[in-house]
């Protein structure tokens, strides 16, 4: 059981790999590049069960970021973030397009807070990416054109978890869900495959949402979903069809919801497709 990665340290993003001896997959890290930023940007070394890391999770986050809402928005579209993390993710995809606007990141987890201030301050990012150490639901942030989240998605019947702020509720679409009824115009959100992704979907559409575009990545099950407790949810899951996935991968998908306009070319049709496909 192992888990291999690259974690930040007080001398920087290190180089060495670390095993955790937890988990019965492998979560693979094929290239660190994109999402290594510069290796002052940690203050302070933190496991993984401080700070979410899943380097492949996040990398595709700043992908779908960059091509789904970034280089589409106007510089009078406010964005909203639930749920920073490391800022990695916003701040890679920042350096990537030449975003006018401002995007305000809430994250509760004080560590990962910490460590994105550092890495926005470090990156001259200071007057894009304003990060709260506070919880999104707290906030009023009701103008932004556009809500953005890898929200947590981990389903378990609590959040007595390795990290209990990356419980998505029973079937781990409860966090999406209530993000998804916030009535944003636009919003940009991470669905994973075995958290119940028909049912969101459908809940998405009866919030008045169509599926504008997506982009999927097949994924190796981590150090996070490989608990006992969460395999267990999602073995569970899967024999009443709410968790799809191979005995190598799931699917994590980047999906733009869009308030139903007239002529909106809606692929939740395909979305299912695509999730319920292993
Ligand atoms: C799956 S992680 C994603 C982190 C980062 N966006 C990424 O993709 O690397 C979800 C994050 O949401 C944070 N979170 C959970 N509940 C929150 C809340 N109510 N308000 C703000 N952040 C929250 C967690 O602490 C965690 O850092």
């Amino acid at each position: 059981m192992r888990h291999e990665s690259q974690l930040p340290g007080d001398r920087g993003w290190l180089p060495t790999t670390f095993r955790v001896p937890t988990s019965s997959f492998l979560c693979e890290v094929s290239t660190l590049k994109e999402i290594l930023l510069h290796p002052q940007a940690s203050p302070k070394f933190y496991s993984p069960k401080e700070v979410f890391f899943c380097p492949e999770e996040s990398q595709f986050y700043a992908r779908c970021l960059e091509s789904l809402v970034l280089k589409n928005c106007l510089s009078s579209e406010r964005v909203v973030e639930f749920g920073c993390g490391d800022g990695s993710p916003v701040i890679t995809a920042l350096l990537r397009t030449p975003f006018d606007s401002i995007i305000n990141g809430y994250e509760l987890n004080p560590s990962s807070c910490q460590v994105a201030k550092a890495r926005v301050e470090q990156y001259g990012l200071s007057g894009k990416y304003v990060i709260h150490n506070s919880s999104f639901f707290e906030a009023s942030n009701s103008e932004a054109a556009y809500l953005i989240a890898n929200p947590p998605y981990l389903p378990a019947p609590d959040n007595d978890i390795l990290m209990p702020l990356l419980h998505g509720g029973a079937d781990g679409a409860a966090l999406t869900k209530r993000l998804l009824g916030l009535g944003y115009e636009n919003a940009l959100l991470m669905i994973s495959s075995y958290s119940n992704p028909v049912d969101t979907i459908h809940y998405a559409i009866a919030q008045g949402y169509g599926v504008a575009d997506f982009m999927v990545v097949p994924l190796k099950f981590g150090y996070y979903s490989s608990e006992p407790k969460v395999e267990n949810s999602i073995l569970e899951l899967r024999k009443h069809r709410k968790a799809f996935y191979s005995d190598k991968v799931y699917f994590l998908a980047g999906v733009l919801f869009k308030q139903q306009q007239e002529a909106l070319l809606d692929l939740s049709s395909e979305l299912i497709q695509v999730m319920t496909a292993l």
